[in-house]
């Protein structure tokens, strides 16, 4: 089975977690395209859906899905979304896609956290996929001296603005071995505005699509 067929299966599973008729938080990536595509095909209909970006908010117009901000809406019931890696304590880290903290916020707001992956993404420590850090343009180079004086290698994606008008590090290299701590240290660097580490609020279910099926955890 191969990347996109597991991503399919992940998605697929994750439909038993929704419920028709409540408001859903959606994440971003190619995983929760996979996801959007079997919600809008197979999937209960429900009240409306927060996006966590704007290209899955296009994503989910394209598929019909009724969308509102998350400022007109209580908590939601469910947030759904992918990570870039993720280890059996269900810890992430997010934001290859740059939407790491629209991510975060909806997760926030959400009673349960269902993370769908392929086997590829599910690691004993994480680390080996660069930590992203989304910070306030003015504070690049100087974020960035802080993160390497944590022992990383930051890399600035030169290319790329997020959806809130920031830019992205991407940190190298870094000995990841207690990751709450690390998030909170990162957090508290000035000019930071998220740091891609789903650990302080991790996901609550992990659903890795393996080819013999899709293990929860
Ligand atoms: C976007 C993310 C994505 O969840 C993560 O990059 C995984 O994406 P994909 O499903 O395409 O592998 O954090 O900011």
């Amino acid at each position: 089975m191969n990347a996109q067929e597991k991503k399919e299966k992940a998605a697929l599973a994750a439909l038993r977690w929704v419920s028709a008729d409540t408001v859903l938080g959606v994440g971003t990536g190619s995983t929760v395209n996979c996801f959007i595509d079997a919600l809008a095909a197979r999937g209960p209909r429900i009240a409306a859906a927060v996006a966590s970006s704007e290209a899955t908010a296009a994503r989910l117009r394209a598929a019909s899905i009724p969308l509102i901000e998350l400022n007109e809406t209580d908590e939601l019931a469910l947030y759904v979304d992918g990570a870039d890696e993720a280890t059996r304590r269900r810890h992430l880290i997010k934001g290859g896609g740059a939407a790491l903290t629209r991510e975060k916020i909806v997760a926030e707001a959400s009673r349960e956290f269902v993370c769908i992956i392929d086997d590829s993404k599910l690691v004993e420590r994480l680390g080996r996929f660069p930590l992203p850090v989304e910070v306030i343009p003015m504070a690049r180079a100087m974020v960035a001296r802080r993160l390497t004086a944590l022992g990383g290698r930051p890399v600035w994606r030169s290319q790329v603005v997020t959806d809130n008008g920031n830019h992205i590090l991407d940190v190298h290299d870094l000995t990841i071995s207690e990751p709450q701590a690390l998030e909170s240290a990162i957090n508290q660097i000035p000019g930071v505005v998220s740091v891609g580490l789903f650990c302080l609020r991790p996901a609550d279910v992990l659903l890795v699509a393996k080819d013999s099926g899709v293990e929860e955890i």
